[in-house]
């Protein structure tokens, strides 16, 4: 297991930088972050010898640095020595653990230029504090961890918090549920708030636990047609074409529009297995499947009742028996972190305040997500969550449940 570290992220910079990251500092002492700023380690730095005392905190006592990359960074003999500390440790890891944040376009001896940086003049301290604050909870599975099954810290009372009013854009009203990925919702202090739920989709490797867990039941299963419900950026569908199975993706067309998207569907169309559908086709099609993934799809999307309508429409193209992978996250957002009321929507919220288009989020406890699965039939077979955040759970239709014309399940006598 890997040692706690004595802070969650330590504050490189130099002194004309100050007037940025003190702020951000005090941001991240308010948020509860255990952050290493010069001005608050006065008293532990008094009488040592500074040299090894810093490489020892950017070395091995934090759990990020974030060097705030400026000229006068570059030829100061302080800011040297914490960076060649920093980079000694980034070769070893795993992960990203360098966080730059450039004052100027200043270039770092050993920092290499394809790292993704935050632009300081693209973001107030509050906005990078929290852009740390969701680094630390997306990374908690470094942290020792016993946990296995993730459970909200502050779990959401659907109703207490949000009785608001949602307003789903023009071609919602026309009658044509999932046409386009966007939501016009009203926050409770009555901003209009875009949602675009494409933009919530990530470029990451395929969830672990598909590919050793996952792969190899569908595998002795006998399952040959896979739907990919909300595939986003195809990482899955393309690990199971590689795999050998077909492979049914539906996602919006808007999602595609993106490069790696674009370049990840080019990859899929030469599976001969491939297929995609649009959401609204989606509900239309009566085609079957022997198993099916919705993984960190019901967590972005804003209006309860469609969450139900995915899960429906996944059950009655599921036979007896068939699989459905669950995938979802708890803690990332948690609202005590980041949501102020002013971000509340529906019965969840969305992240950053001050951008146009947002991702919605909602937290599930493992019990409300068992509840939505079983009113249609499926049944909780497997928990795979390996890491706190994260909720990976596989559900099996329930042999001789019957879906009634509400989704509800009844079993026949
Ligand atoms: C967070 S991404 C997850 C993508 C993918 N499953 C993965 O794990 O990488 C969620 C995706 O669900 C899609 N989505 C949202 N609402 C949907 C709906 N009603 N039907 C199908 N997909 C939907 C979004 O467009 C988005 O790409």
């Amino acid at each position: 297991m890997p040692e706690r570290s004595t802070y969650d992220v330590a504050l490189s910079f130099a002194d004309e930088a100050r007037p940025y990251v003190h702020p951000i500092a005090e941001e991240l002492r308010r948020r509860k972050v255990r952050v290493f700023y010069d001005r608050y380690e006065t008293v532990a730095a008094w009488g040592k010898d500074l040299k090894p005392f810093l490489g020892d905190v950017f070395y091995q006592r934090s759990t990020y640095v974030v060097v705030f990359v400026s000229k006068k960074y570059a030829s100061n003999e302080w800011t040297k020595h914490e960076l060649r500390s920093a980079l000694a440790r980034a070769a070893k890891e795993r992960r990203e653990y360098i966080l730059p944040v450039r004052i100027d376009n200043t270039r770092l001896r050993g920092l290499s230029n394809t790292i993704g940086y935050l632009d300081i003049r693209k973001y107030d301290a509050r906005s990078i504090a929290d852009h740390i604050a969701l680094k630390l909870k997306t990374n908690s599975h470094l942290e020792p961890s016993e946990i296995v099954e993730a459970e909200p810290d502050t779990p959401v009372k659907p109703g207490k918090y949000f009785p608001l009013a949602i307003k789903p854009m023009a071609a919602r009203r026309q009658g044509s549920v999932w046409q386009a990925p966007f939501y016009n919702i009203k926050t409770r202090t009555g901003r209009l708030v875009e949602i675009d739920v494409t933009s919530s989709a990530a470029h990451l490797p395929p969830n672990r636990a598909l590919q050793e867990f996952v792969i190899p039941l569908f595998r002795r299963e006998g399952v040959r047609r896979v739907i990919d419900c909300g595939a986003g950026s195809l990482r899955h569908t393309l690990a199971l074409l590689q795999a050998g199975f077909d492979v049914c993706a539906v996602e919006f067309e808007h999602s595609f529009g993106r490069n790696l998207a674009a370049e990840a569907l080019g990859k899929a169309k030469r599976f001969p297995g491939f297929s995609i559908l649009r959401p609204d086709e989606f509900l239309r099609t009566s085609a079957q499947f022997d198993a099916a993934l919705l993984c960190y799809v019901l967590q972005i999307m804003p209006i309860p009742k469609e969450r139900h309508l995915v899960i429906h429409a996944l059950r009655t193209k599921l036979g007896g028996r068939s699989y459905l992978l669950y995938a979802g996250t708890c803690n990332r957002f948690s609202g005590s972190y980041f949501a102020t009321k002013a971000q509340r929507v529906s019965d969840g919220y969305f992240l950053w305040g001050h951008r146009n288009i947002q991702t919605f989020y909602r937290e599930f406890s493992s019990r409300e997500t068992d509840r939505m699965f079983r009113r249609v039939g499926f049944e909780k077979v497997n928990s795979l969550s390996r890491r706190r955040a994260e909720q990976v759970f596989l559900y099996r239709t329930e042999g001789n449940a019957v879906l009634s014309a509400t989704g509800a399940a009844t079993r026949p006598r």
